[in-house]
C-alpha cells in the first residue's frame, strides 16, 4: 500500500527536538527524509541524556525514526557543493538552526529558492519577526514566552512548565502542517514558499484559550476559576490550577491509594447533562433539586464545596474502578495514568501510537508511533540511523555519484573531519 507522502524528499537539516519531531512525522507519512548530519557528532542529541554507553541516546532514537543519515560539513566548500546538489533534489528544506545560521552557511531563502524554485523551505525559530527574533530558544523558554508557564499552577505558587513538549514537539506539528499545505499549494503553482513556525506563536495557539479568558475578565470575575468568589483576580489570567480550561468544571481528585501512589488520582468533570447522575453515584440525590446545586451557574460558588464531596467518593474507588463506573452513566472522567502505565498498556501497543524497536547498538527500546492514523497510508516505526549510516547510498542514489567521485570527495574531508563539540 502506497503513503501520503510518498515522492516526497525532505533535506532535514534538523536537531534537537523541534525540527526531529516535524521531519520524523513527515517520514512517518511516506516522505524520504535524508537528515544531514555533523561530521563525527550529528545531531548533539545523540550523546545527551545517554542511557547505554557509546550507543545513540533515547533523546535522538525516539525523535529520528525512518531516516536516513549523511555526515556533511557544511563549512567546508565541498560540503557546500553537495548541498547545493541535494537542494536540487530535494523537494523540501526543513531546519531549526539558530538564527541567521543558514544564512551565515551560504544558504538563504533566495539562494535556496534560486537553486530550486519548487522547494519548500521551513524553519522553526524561536520567535517570528520583532524584538526577540535573534534569541535561541529551548522548549521552557517557548513555554515561558508563549503563555502557557504564566498560566499553569496554583494561584499561590510560582509559574510551572508542563512536561509535555508544547514548544518544541508542539511546534514540529506547527511545521509539519504547513509544510503539507505548502507542497500541496505547489502543485497548483509550481512553486515553493518559505514556511516559518515560531515557538512563541505555537505554544501561544495552544494556549489560545487563556487569551480568551484574558478578554473575560474585562467583563467580571471568572466564576470557572478556583479564585472564585472568595479571592481577588488581577489583571492577567491567574493560574487555574486543575480547573478545567471549558465550559464544564472539572479537578483532579484522590483516589484509593493516594497516599503511597502518586498517581492514584483521577480528573472528574462535572458536566450538566449527566449532573443527576453524579449526585445519585456519590449519594447526594438532596442536590438534584436544591436550588444552590441544581443548575450549573449555582454550583460555580461552591465548586471547590463539590469537588470535596465528590473525592469522598472517589476516594473509596482505585482509579480504575471509579472509572469504570463513571463511563457506565456517560460522566467524563480519566485516570492520572504513569508512563509505566502507558508503557505497558496493550491497546496502545496494538494501534502503534507505543511500539518497539530493535536498534543495533542499543538493542530493543519503546518509542511513541505515529499519533495520526491514515486508512490509506499505513505507518511502519522503523529505528533512527546510525551517524551517516547512508552517506554513500545518498550519494550513489540521490546524487548518482560513481566510485570516483564518492572517494574524491571523502578525500576533500567534506564528509568527515570537523572538530567534536562539547555535548552541552
Ligand atoms: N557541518 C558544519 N557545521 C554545522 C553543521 C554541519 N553539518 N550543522 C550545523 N553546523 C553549525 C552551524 O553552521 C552553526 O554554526 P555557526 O553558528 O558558526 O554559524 C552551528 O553549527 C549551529 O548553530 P545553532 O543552531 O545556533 O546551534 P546551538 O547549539 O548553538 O543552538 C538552539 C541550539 C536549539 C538553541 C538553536 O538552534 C535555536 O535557537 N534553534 C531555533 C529554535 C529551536 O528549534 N529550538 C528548539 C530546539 S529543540
Amino acid at each position: 500500500m502506497g503513503r501520503a507522502l510518498d515522492g516526497v524528499r525532505i533535506l532535514d537539516f534538523t536537531h534537537v527536538q523541534s525540527g526531529p519531531t516535524c521531519t520524523q512525522l513527515l517520514a512517518w507519512l511516506g516522505a524520504d527524509v535524508i537528515k544531514v548530519e555533523r561530521p563525527g557528532i550529528g545531531d548533539i542529541t545523540r550523546g545527551q541524556l545517554r542511557d547505554v554507553p557509546n550507543a545513540d541516546s533515547l533523546y535522538f532514537t525516539m525523535l529520528n525514526a525512518n531516516k536516513r543519515s549523511i555526515t556533511i560539513d557544511t563549512k567546508h566548500p565541498k560540503g557546500k557543493e553537495l548541498l547545493e546538489g541535494l537542494i536540487k533534489v530535494c523537494d523540501v528544506m526543513v531546519e531549526n538552526f539558530g538564527p541567521g545560521v543558514v544564512e551565515r552557511m551560504g544558504f538563504p531563502w533566495e539562494r535556496v529558492h534560486a537553486l530550486n524554485p519548487r522547494m519548500v523551505m521551513a524553519s522553526v525559530k524561536g520567535f517570528g519577526p520583532g524584538p526577540y527574533e535573534d534569541c535561541k530558544v529551548y522548549e521552557n523558554v517557548a513555554q515561558c514566552t508563549g503563555g502557557s508557564a504564566s498560566t499553569t499552577g496554583f494561584d499561590d505558587g510560582p509559574p510551572l512548565v508542563t512536561a509535555a513538549q508544547i514548544g518544541d514537539t508542539g511546534t514540529g506539528l506547527h511545521l509539519a502542517l504547513g509544510i503539507v499545505a505548502a507542497l500541496y499549494q505547489r502543485t497548483t503553482t509550481g512553486q515553493g514558499q518559505r514556511v516559518l513556525a515560531a515557538m512563541q506563536d505555537g505554544v501561544l495557539n495552544l494556549c489560545r484559550v487563556k487569551l480568551r479568558d484574558q478578554q473575560r475578565l474585562a467583563h467580571g470575575p471568572l466564576t470557572e476559576y478556583p479564585q472564585y468568589p472568595n479571592r481577588k483576580f488581577g489583571d492577567a489570567v491567574p493560574r487555574a490550577g486543575n480547573a478545567s480550561g471549558g465550559g464544564q468544571p472539572g479537578w483532579i481528585l484522590k483516589c484509593k491509594g493516594w497516599e503511597t501512589d502518586p498517581n492514584a488520582y483521577i480528573y472528574f468533570i462535572t458536566q450538566a447533562p449527566v449532573w443527576e447522575k453524579i449526585c445519585e453515584i456519590i449519594g447526594k440525590t438532596a442536590w438534584i433539586t436544591h436550588p444552590d446545586y441544581a443548575k450549573p451557574e449555582a454550583r460555580l460558588p461552591r465548586l471547590t464545596e463539590i469537588f470535596d464531596t465528590i473525592e469522598k467518593w472517589t476516594m473509596t474507588k482505585t482509579k480504575f474502578e471509579a472509572m469504570d463506573i463513571l463511563n457506565q452513566y456517560d460522566i467524563p472522567c480519566g485516570p492520572i495514568l504513569s508512563m509505566k502505565e502507558l508503557a505497558e498498556e496493550p491497546s496502545l501497543r496494538k494501534t502503534g501510537t507505543v511500539v518497539e524497536v530493535d536498534h543495533p547498538t542499543r538493542g530493543k527500546y519503546l518509542t511513541v508511533g505515529n499519533p495520526i492514523k491514515l486508512s490509506d497510508s499505513p505507518t511502519e516505526v522503523k529505528r533512527s540511523p546510525l551517524l551517516g549510516e547512508h552517506t554513500d547510498e545518498i550519494l550513489r542514489k540521490v546524487l548518482g555519484f560513481d566510485d570516483t567521485r564518492i572517494a574524491e570527495f571523502k578525500a576533500s574531508g567534506a564528509l568527515g573531519g570537523t572538530k567534536p563539540m562539547a555535548a552541552e
